[in-house]
């Protein structure tokens, strides 16, 4: 069967992460050195930042910029159409949640019908890696209100358009080195970067049991440190991405090209775009049975995922307390409709091949 994607990484990563993870285990320097150090130094590059504080989680990322700003007790928008961690990182910081519409996109209407002076910050989710065409417009919009724009970039490993970097929209963003995604710091990990020098001394103090450089506990914080073993294997990944995205974005472009109009429709990217390829997302036409679909796809041996989120937040369990209200159509409708071929980035031509036909015989068999 072919997966939808696999953590594993390509030989010759492994095999070049192997010096520095025994200098590592032999220095006994297991956190807050010269790799994390590295890392940071290239995370803040891929973002277009002038900082990156690496830290041990996406979700923890969110959590020291959410506290930083001073959410508690105020309003947090985030859209609907996302991953649980982005909510969740809100709520533990003391906010309180709104959501907004949208698919693989904000719907920019219903942010600015959402805003108020109630809403201490605005995030931005790029799903899949795909950046919003209005990106710079909701910039604009949360700049007039003077409102931070919080990018969780989790999926966005050096997405771009023209000569600006996912991380370079708003206030800061947050980055997850999860084991799905791009770059994947061994299993876990994650990064904010931003241009803010007072929110980089926070980060550094809070991921460190809110710990400052003479010892003192100053503030409220946790173990929230990324490892030196994470951040060398990251450092790794990273001096591939280029590459790595090239890659990706030519298989993405090798599926648009066969599958497009044939009852799917893909993104359209423009010329100076850049996508990092966490996920090939794709939406099917109205009235085709995606399960279905799912089902006859399978029985040609490729396994596909349903979509980057099945069920938006409105519709989740956890959250049906809080009365976030269920009148989200866009994002009901991505979720519906979406779905995700298989991408990674070793991937080989002759994979591809056979999801390109297992879908082609499938659609025409529905
Ligand atoms: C959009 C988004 N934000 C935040 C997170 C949380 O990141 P992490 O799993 O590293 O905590 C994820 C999930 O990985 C995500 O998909």
């Amino acid at each position: 069967m072919i997966p939808p994607f696999t953590p594993a990484l390509p030989e010759p990563y492994v095999r070049a992460v192997m010096p520095a993870i025994e200098q590592i285990l032999r220095s006994g320097k297991l956190v807050l050195g010269e790799h994390t150090t590295a890392f940071e130094a290239a995370a803040a590059a891929m973002a277009g930042s002038a900082h990156a504080v690496a830290v041990n989680s996406g979700t923890t990322a969110l959590e020291i910029i959410f506290r930083a700003i001073g959410v508690r007790d105020r309003v947090v928008l985030v859209p609907t159409n996302t991953n649980y961690a982005t909510a969740a990182a809100a709520l533990q910081a003391g906010a309180r949640l709104r959501l907004y519409d949208g698919g693989l996109y904000p719907d920019l209407a219903d942010v600015e019908h959402r805003l108020d002076s109630d809403v201490a910050a605005v995030v931005v989710v790029h799903i899949g890696g795909y950046l919003s065409p209005d990106l710079a417009r909701l910039a604009g919009m949360c700049a007039q209100a003077g409102i931070p724009l919080i990018e969780d970039a989790a999926h966005a490993h050096g997405s771009r358009t023209g000569e600006i970097r996912a991380g370079s929209f708003g206030y800061t963003a947050a980055w997850s080195f999860f084991t799905t995604k791009v770059i994947s710091t061994g299993g876990e990990g994650g990064a904010i970067t931003t241009n803010a020098p007072d929110l980089v001394t926070t980060a550094r103090t809070a991921r460190d049991q809110g710990k400052d450089r003479t010892g003192f506990h100053v503030m409220a914080g946790s173990s929230w440190r990324m490892t030196e073993i994470g951040a060398a294997i990251g450092l790794v990944q990273f001096s591939h991405l280029d590459r790595d995205r090239h890659i990706r974005r030519t298989v993405i472009d090798r599926y648009s090209r066969y599958l497009g109009g044939h009852g799917l429709t893909f993104p359209a990217l423009a010329a100076d775009e850049d996508v990092s390829g966490h996920k090939c997302v794709a939406v099917l036409e109205q009235g085709i049975d995606r399960d279905r679909l799912r089902h006859l796809v399978a029985e040609r041996g490729v396994v596909l995922a349903r979509g980057v989120y099945d069920q938006p937040l409105h519709r989740q369990p956890v959250f049906a307390d809080l009365g976030l209200g269920d009148v989200f159509p866009a994002a009901d409708d991505f979720a519906a409709r979406h779905i995700c071929l298989p991408l990674w980035t070793a991937m080989d031509s002759a994979s591809i091949d056979r999801v390109i036909t297992a879908v082609t015989t499938s659609i025409n068999d529905l």
